[in-house]
């Protein structure tokens, strides 16, 4: 089991009209991650950024940028993204002709390659591709939208990867999207998540500070 815990704000629940200022705001309040959610309105029925916003707050902080495509198709549009100043790159395999390419695509860009998986997408899709992956995401949601409830069994889809990731010795990180709040945060670090995904429990919230210290606090439960 990890040590390793990182708080990671989706931009998607920010005030898009001071986007500069809330990532800085988000940063300062002792946020770990950016979660930059890329929307198509083809493979997710909802429209959000680019990589010109990418690159916008690429200068404001030092934070990795985790973009997270729910975009159909999916190679177009890395190598743009990895210009832009992401760190990470993940994308769902539904979304993807050839998951090995995309991934080795990724990676030749520069950046770290994730594989999101949907809550009744199979655990299959890891079987030969986990060796080349930085990063494991378990959407607690369907993806295309902030502010939805958690699905509770996919706890049993974080605990089989971190079983997988754990054989497999390296460092993958695994993280989780979607209805994370600070009452179920530790919940998710207990069945093996090490990076969390907060939108809306963390924008939505008045003080940013306060409430990454209740997840934090939570964190150090586990
Ligand atoms: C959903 C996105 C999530 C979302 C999380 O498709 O991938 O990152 O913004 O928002 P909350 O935390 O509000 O569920
Ligand atoms: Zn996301």
């Amino acid at each position: 089991m990890t040590s390793t815990f990182r708080i990671a704000p989706s931009i998607l629940s920010a005030d898009f009209a001071r986007l500069g200022e809330e990532v800085e705001r988000v940063i300062d309040a002792g946020a770990d991650v950016i979660h930059f959610d890329v929307m198509d309105n083809h493979y997710v029925p909802n429209l959000t950024v680019g990589p010109l916003v990418c690159a916008a707050i690429r200068p404001l902080t030092q934070a990795t940028i985790d973009v997270h495509l729910m975009v159909k198709p999916v190679d177009r549009i890395v190598p743009d993204f990895a210009k832009a100043g992401a760190n990470i790159i993940s994308f769902h395999p539904e979304a993807s002709e050839h998951v090995d390419r995309t991934i080795g695509l990724i990676r030749e860009n520069g950046c770290r390659a994730g594989l999101v998986l949907n809550p009744a997408t199979p655990l299959a899709c890891l079987d030969h591709v986990l060796g080349q992956l930085d990063l494991v995401l378990i959407m607690s949601v369907n993806p295309g939208f902030g502010g939805q409830t958690f699905i509770p069994y996919t706890l049993d889809k974080v605990r089989a990867v971190r079983a997988r990731i754990d054989d497999l010795g390296r460092d993958v990180w695994l993280e989780v999207d979607g209805g994370v709040k600070v009452d179920n945060i530790a919940e998710a670090a207990r069945a093996g998540a090490d990076t969390f995904v907060a939108g809306s429990a963390i924008f939505g919230a008045g003080d940013y500070r306060a409430t990454i210290s209740a997840m934090r606090a939570e964190l150090a439960r586990v």
